[in-house]
């Protein structure tokens, strides 16, 4: 099969042949479909990211695609059923490897596009807005990086979660975007003192940054009493110190989210969030943006995209199966 290789960190990826692999006990090989990338792609093609598989290795964190071989004693979905599949890496291949317990079936209706790009950043978004800050009804929540993979999801579920919602995201196509998927109020990142923007909108509740950097700061400076910031992410390099009399003062909370942590400690939790995602999706509740769709020979000019901030919602890399 062809895969995609980091063959030494910071380098660009190679196109090369791998043999198809042979599904053990528990697993399934899945026949790729779409793989959609992250910002952890950079970060782990770069050695920058938490987790560092040893080289060489296959990136990819999330697939759809179709069930082709099940393992010995393996309990799975049929043959031929079309799946999602959340991974520590190797998507970024004709086949791969997957748990058997982590697959997801699909709704009849999803494209697999739209399936790549949902579990991390739909699971992300939610798990950090309900399960961890509690975003209620009628709250201000404001999101980092609104038009990114993670940020945009969240403007979308805070929207159905019913609040009141202000993205910071670069430019006006990018604002245009959250504004579509629903942000209440709009504010150019680049745009100089975002503290004031916010105090002037009346602060905020909950702030979901993607981001990190100055941003940050400017955020926690505008929240209002009991406020809940949400570390998601630090796209922009710069890890946000936190003055924690600054929390004591104004009774505030910072909480850090790692989606994929709770595979590992409490993958209940992560199973029920993406249930009720699909559901929503189901009934039409949710419609991930996907700036662009690239065939598997292009991944580099993909991976580029993604670096220089070219892309809004997810960049998904479609494979010949996915017109099966
Ligand atoms: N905690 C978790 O479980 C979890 C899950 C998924 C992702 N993440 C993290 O969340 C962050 C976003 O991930 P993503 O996959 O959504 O990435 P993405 O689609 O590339 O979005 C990142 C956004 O960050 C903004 N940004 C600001 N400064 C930037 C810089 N210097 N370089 C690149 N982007 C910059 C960009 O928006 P503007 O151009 O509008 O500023 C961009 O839209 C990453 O740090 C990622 O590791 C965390």
């Amino acid at each position: 099969m062809k895969a995609w290789h980091v063959t030494a960190l910071g380098a660009p990826l190679t196109l090369t042949d791998l043999p198809l692999p042979e599904p053990g006990p528990g697993e399934v090989r899945l026949r790729v479909a779409a793989v959609a990338l992250n910002f952890a792609d950079l970060l782990m093609r770069d050695g920058k990211y938490q987790e560092r598989p040893a080289l060489p290795f296959v990136p990819g964190l999330e697939v759809a695609g179709t069930v082709e071989a099940i393992g010995p004693d393996t309990s799975a979905p049929p043959l031929g059923t079309r799946v999602a599949a959340f991974l520590g890496a190797g998507g970024l291949a004709e086949a791969v490897i997957a748990p058997a317990s982590r697959l997801l079936p699909l709704p009849e209706a999803m494209p697999y596009d739209h399936a790549a790009a949902f579990p991390i950043a739909y699971g992300t978004s939610h798990l950090a807005l309900d399960h961890k800050a509690r975003l209620q009804p009628g709250e201000t929540l404001l999101v980092l990086g609104a038009a990114g993979g993670v940020g945009l999801t969240a403007v979308e579920i805070g929207k159905r979660m019913g609040a009141r919602v202000i993205a910071s995201a670069r430019g006006a196509e990018k604002l245009a975007v959250a504004q579509a998927a629903g942000a209440d109020h709009l504010i150019d990142s680049d745009a100089p003192e975002l503290k004031a923007a916010l105090k002037a909108l009346g602060g905020v509740d909950v702030v979901y940054d993607a981001v990190g950097g100055p941003a940050f700061d400017a955020a926690l400076s505008a929240c209002k009493p009991e406020g809940r910031l949400l570390a998601i992410g630090f796209a922009s390099g710069q890890v946000p110190q936190v003055p924690a009399n600054l929390l004591l003062v104004k009774n505030l909370s910072v909480m850090g989210l790692y989606w994929g942590g709770y595979l590992r400690f409490r993958p209940e939790v992560l199973t029920a969030s993406l249930r009720t995602l699909l559901g929503w999706y189901a009934t039409g509740g949710l419609c991930p943006h996907i700036s662009h769709r690239l065939p598997f020979d292009r991944l580099p000019e993909a991976l580029d995209l993604l670096q220089a901030r070219k892309s809004s919602g997810k960049v998904v890399i479609t494979l010949p199966e996915a017109r099966r």
